[in-house]
């Protein structure tokens, strides 16, 4: 398997083997850091961290993994750099492409990062768009693979904003990987119809199946993992929390959703979480509208079997895998 030189912007442009291939060199990257095993084989290299959007883990990841690699880092934060204000995305990527061996970029539509890879001639790694989070579904995989043995067969029910950076991500990695993804949610926030017909193909193929459904018990029954996220994402505006409340609340996952799911399900959020008062959001959110919680109950999320935190961690190893397969030794 040979990924030097690849960009990774969304998990379409992966084969199963390929994706196979990361997780296994995450796993493996993992336990040697456990073992306290340096792995710095790309000593001397140096990567752009381009963040438009706010971020802890993936900023954090990206530059531990870099670390841990040998590798320099250099952060762009959403306010302090040139780019779309007096640079085009195009010349940016022309500027870091001469100064470093790849650039992770966080932002808004796909179509930028995919700009930034055409034009960069080093590879561009996509740490979030309003499109995808491919580097969080690799953490999420080896997550479920850790906690179950295998991945093919699962069953996947996302519960809350389908249509966004996460369902469709959800949905392509499951698609590829022989899972059974479900999206429960209401009509209007399920993936749009196009990548559905092409994960379809993609299910065809790996041995999983796409199920779009209103009906929180159809979804939930029978779950190996549950899996929500934030009902706003980031760049969208205040003006939405009010019906996102409205539409979404029935879609929370709470006990009595992981009571419907198998015995031995799993809680999983990319994270950060509104299960609690105790942030700023969360507190404005209370005073509005007197809920204490929003897309999963902190009962559901403090349980054991929440594994958010070992998802989490696996953000770190998974993408130093893609970070280390891509730029090669
Ligand atoms: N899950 C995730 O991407 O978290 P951050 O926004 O903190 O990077
Ligand atoms: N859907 C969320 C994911 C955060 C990791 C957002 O885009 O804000």
């Amino acid at each position: 398997m040979n990924l030097k030189g690849r960009s990774f912007l969304t998990l379409k442009d992966f084969t199963q083997e390929e994706i196979k291939y990361l997780l296994d060199l995450s796993a493996q990257l993992k336990e040697k850091k456990k073992r306290n095993i340096a792995v710095d084989t790309l000593r001397g290299k140096n990567v752009a961290l381009i963040f438009e959007k706010t971020s802890t883990r993936t900023r954090c990841a990206f530059e531990v993994a870099a670390h841990d690699l040998g590798m320099g880092t250099t952060y762009l934060d959403p306010s302090g750099s040139q780019i779309g204000k007096k640079e085009s995305i195009k010349d940016t990527a022309r500027v870091l492409g001469r100064m470093y061996e790849g650039i992770e970029y966080r932002g808004f539509g796909q179509e930028i990062v995919e700009e930034l890879s055409k034009y960069a001639g080093v590879p561009v790694w996509n740490g979030l768009t309003n499109e995808y989070h491919p580097t969080q579904m690799l953490a999420d995989l080896l997550t479920i693979q850790e906690q179950f043995g295998h991945l093919e067969g699962i069953r996947l029910v996302y519960m809350g904003d389908a249509r966004y950076n996460m369902g469709n991500s959800l949905m392509v990695a499951c698609s590829k990987m022989g899972m059974h993804f479900v999206a429960c949610a209401p009509e209007k926030y399920f993936p749009n119809q196009e990548l559905v017909s092409q994960c379809e193909v993609w299910a065809e193929e790996s041995g999983g199946t796409i199920t779009l459904t209103e009906n929180v018990t159809a979804a939930a029954t029978g779950a190996d993992v549950i899996y929500t996220d934030v009902w706003v994402s980031m760049g969208e505006p205040d003006e939405v929390w009010d019906e996102r409340i409205r539409e979404l609340t029935p879609y929370k996952v709470t006990g009595k959703v992981m009571e419907l799911a198998k015995p031995k399900a799993i809680f999983l959020h990319c994270l950060p979480a509104f299960h609690d008062l105790k942030t700023k959001i969360g507190k404005e959110i209370y005073e509005k509208y007197g809920v204490e919680d929003m897309e999963v109950t902190d009962e559901v999320f403090e349980s054991p079997q929440s594994k958010v935190f070992d998802e989490a961690e696996n953000r770190m190893h998974t993408i130093k895998a893609v970070m280390a397969a891509t730029l090669g030794a």
